[in-house]
């Protein structure tokens, strides 16, 4: 029997609903709407969480409507309304979690809570119809970096990940003192198939040693300190080459973290997902990886990558499947430990 279900995301500074359809043989996004408040933080180079927060009030009920007209179903078929309630920025998850919690309250439809970067996870799903646990997934984003073994569609085990900065936050730090707008990412990726990945030599972000963790800050600060060498001096030097090195060292860190984990885990399949997961070079140097490995590898297609509702939706369904709901007394979590 198919179940429709609602995904509502508010969790950094994208809104998003969405309505998709499943049933055991079907996944399908039916509307997947996203306001990018992208244009307003920009000015300010970063996300301003309370801004972030208002944004997300004036946007939900529009863009929920949005998401109902265009998938052609009313509330009253609703089988789940899902809602991103940890981790993410509290007063932004806030707005989410209290809009679903009063549409079902006001409509009876079961509230189911959902963990954004499961969420993440749960993005592949759409792309590929046969996936299911158990997998190993790398969500890459911007607030993000985690390696998880994935036994069910709702038992998730962290085996590693970042210490300190996530993947996105190291490309978005890197864009700022180059001078390109807030969220860096993805002009990174455009100027990086330009430069020389080899021009310059960074220090790795894999973490010495028998663990699968990451630690994007010294990269960061490297890259940085190089820049500010070139201002200060005024010597001359391609943005391309250090876009392409920085890139390479990132994503040549984080292939080698995945490759021990396929020496340690017992697994198949690796699911990559997050906004970096969109970054062609991040994308590319997993294919190699995974082919070399004779892994399966699945990544959502890129409009999935970034935040969405559909990606909300989607864990939601399982969730609900394995009997998680929420009640008026939901809250929010800015972290998920
Ligand atoms: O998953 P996401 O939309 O939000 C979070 O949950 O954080 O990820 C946003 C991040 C930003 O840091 C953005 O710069 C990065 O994803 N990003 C990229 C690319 N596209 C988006 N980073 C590198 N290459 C890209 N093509
Ligand atoms: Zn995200």
């Amino acid at each position: 029997m198919s179940l429709y279900v609602l995904g509502i995301e508010s969790s950094c500074d994208e809104t998003a609903a969405s309505i998709c359809r499943f049933s055991e043989e079907e996944r399908t996004v039916l509307s997947d709407i996203v306001a990018s408040q992208i244009d307003i933080h920009k000015r300010y180079g970063g996300v301003v969480p309370e801004i972030a927060s208002r944004a997300h009030t004036e946007a939900l009920t529009r863009i929920t409507r949005e998401a109902f007209s265009e998938s052609g179903i009313g509330v009253e078929d609703l089988g789940a309304i899902a809602v991103t309630n940890t981790p993410g920025l509290i007063g932004a998850l806030l707005t989410g979690v209290n809009f679903a919690k009063s549409l079902s309250y006001a409509t009876g439809i079961p509230l189911v809570p959902v963990d954004h970067i499961k969420a993440h996870i749960a993005a592949a799903y759409f792309a590929y119809p046969d996936l299911r646990p158990p997998f190993l997934a790398l969500t890459v984003s911007g607030g993000h970096t985690s390696l998880m073994r994935v036994s069910s569609f709702t038992d998730f085990t962290l085996i590693g990940g970042t210490r300190d900065d996530a993947a996105g936050e190291a490309f978005d730090k890197v864009a700022r003192v180059m001078g390109l707008t807030y969220p860096g990412g993805k002009e990174m990726d455009r100027l990086a198939s330009l430069g020389d990945p080899a021009a310059f030599a960074f220090p790795s972000a894999a973490v010495t040693g028998d663990n699968l963790d990451l630690s994007f800050s010294g990269l960061k600060t490297a890259v940085i300190n190089l820049l500010n060498h070139f201002s200060q001096t005024g010597e001359p030097f391609r943005k391309e080459d250090v876009a392409a090195s920085f890139t390479r060292t990132l994503t040549r860190s984080i292939a080698k973290k995945i490759d021990l984990a396929f020496e340690t885990e017992e697994t198949g399949t690796l699911v990559m997902s997050g906004g970096v997961a969109a970054n062609s070079h991040l994308r590319k140097e997993m294919e190699d990886l995974c082919k070399k490995r004779k892994k399966r590898l699945c990544m959502p297609p890129v409009p999935l990558c970034g935040d969405n509702g559909a990606m909300v939706a989607c864990q939601g369904y399982f969730e609900f499947r394995a009997g998680k709901r929420g009640d008026s007394s939901l809250n929010a979590y800015a972290n998920n430990d």
